[in-house]
């Protein structure tokens, strides 16, 4: 339970640093711990998500070690070794859809499970092409637990109806022990942090627009320094947009191009933002963001946008609501299999405050502004970013608001609370 006060007349003025992507936490312990030798990943993400992927590479056999400011020491065998029990993967798809292409080309047995939200999420997705490239997968109902059981794969020319990152990456990371080639396409470019990863340890991936090709490969470890989470610094940047008189930088923040869907939003709504000293971290582009308090205006978001702000459209709608006139999301609807339907979520939520929105089946639409009164509970629905998403609304809400079952933040983001109290 978490109770949002918003102190009178806050501004939110100084600068932070974000802690580190989550996406690119999972990928670099998992390609860490097939690559034979010594890697080392510095500022890895303490969430609970990068944690579970940690435990399951564990569980595999790998030599892992947690120094202190989140450095992790991989040593690898350059395989997997037979798990002693039932993977759990906890709330993190990432690492069960992932972990599932890796564990499909190995020499024994394995079963994945994870907590009540992650057993009702859709693993069809992954389960098909696995099994067209010879892998022995199933899932009662394609839901989790999964079990696998080891196979000799090999490569296929995969033409993806949806643009997921998670379903791509299970391909490639399947692709690094299949015989042969294998091409994935997907409709829009999804998040590439797996190929950039990939390429940047040495594994033979090409890449042309969207369709990416891996042939079977060895990979070389390395040091990868995680960049900042940018769907993290979007509460914040949402924040200081709709906080009078608020001036922020948030630094650190990773800006690979595939994620920076938030960024053009803003840009469209006419916010206040600007880039700072841009550079480049273990192949992923980075920089510093400064965002003021802004008058928006409403935009419509569809298309080829939304992989690229999948995970921001929560607080993209609470943005929404202090933009004038009316905007609306479309082409959204893999939104409903997130760690809650987050377009049912969000819409039932923002309303209990005083929002004018509708959902439709693809999306949403807000229309602004309007004055959030508050004075309610609301529900997470057991959801880190609808927990963020509402606090981030609280700042700006006429009364107190009660959010019920606050704690999931620390899925992504345990620091989230601290860095905004800094800003205050
Ligand atoms: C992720 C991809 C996205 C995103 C998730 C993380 C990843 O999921 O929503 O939070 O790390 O690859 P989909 O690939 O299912 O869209």
């Amino acid at each position: 339970m978490k109770n949002i006060i918003p102190p009178n007349n806050i501004k939110l003025r100084g600068s932070i640093t974000i802690p580190a992507d989550k996406s690119i936490s999972h990928r670099a312990l998992m390609l860490a711990s097939i690559a034979k030798g010594k890697s080392v990943v510095n500022n890895f993400s303490n969430g609970k998500d990068p944690l579970s992927t940690l435990s399951v590479c564990k569980n595999l056999g790998v030599n892992i070690e947690i120094k202190e400011n989140n450095t992790v020491i991989v040593n690898s065998y350059g395989h997997f070794s037979a798990p002693k029990s039932i993977l759990d993967c906890g709330n993190s798809g990432s690492t069960m859809r992932m972990m599932a292409g890796i564990l499909a080309g190995q020499n024994f047995n394995s079963v994945l499970t994870g907590d009540e939200s992650l057993c009702k999420r859709p693993m069809k997705r992954i389960i098909e092409p696995l099994s067209l490239m010879g892998a022995n997968i199933s899932a009662v109902g394609y839901k989790a637990p999964i079990n696998i059981t080891g196979a000799n794969l090999h490569g296929i020319q995969y033409s993806s109806k949806i643009s997921s990152a998670q379903v791509k990456s299970c391909i490639l990371l399947a692709g690094l022990f299949a015989q042969g080639v294998t091409t994935f396409k997907e409709p829009a470019l999804s998040r590439n942090h797996t190929e950039l990863m990939m390429k940047y340890m040495d594994a033979d991936i090409t890449t042309n627009g969207t369709s990416s090709i891996i042939r079977k490969s060895e990979l070389t470890p390395r040091t990868i320094n995680v960049v900042g989470d940018i769907s993290s610094a979007a509460f914040f940047m949402t924040a200081a947009l709709i906080v009078p008189g608020s001036d922020i930088i948030i630094k650190n923040v990773g800006l690979n191009p595939t994620r920076t869907g938030i960024i053009d939003v803003i840009l469209q709504m006419g916010g206040d933002i600007e880039i700072l000293d841009k550079r480049v971290e273990s192949g992923e582009p980075v920089g510093d963001i400064r965002v003021k308090y802004s008058n928006l205006k409403a935009c419509v978001i569809q298309g080829d946008i939304i992989p690229r702000l999948i995970d921001e459209l929560p607080v993209i709608a609470v943005l929404a609501t202090q933009a004038e006139g009316s905007t609306t999301v479309k082409n959204a609807e893999d939104l409903r299999n997130k760690e809650t339907d987050r377009i049912f979520a969000i819409v039932h939520e923002l309303k209990k405050l005083g929002a004018d929105i509708k959902d439709t089946p693809d999306g949403f639409i807000v229309n602004g502004k309007t004055t959030l009164k508050g004075g309610t509970a609301t529900e997470t629905y057991n959801d880190h970013r609808l927990a963020m998403s509402l606090y981030t609304a609280g700042l700006i809400c006429q009364k107190e608001i009660l959010i019920n079952n606050f704690d999931w933040v620390k899925i992504s983001f345990p620091e989230f609370e601290t860095l905004m109290n800094s800003l205050m």
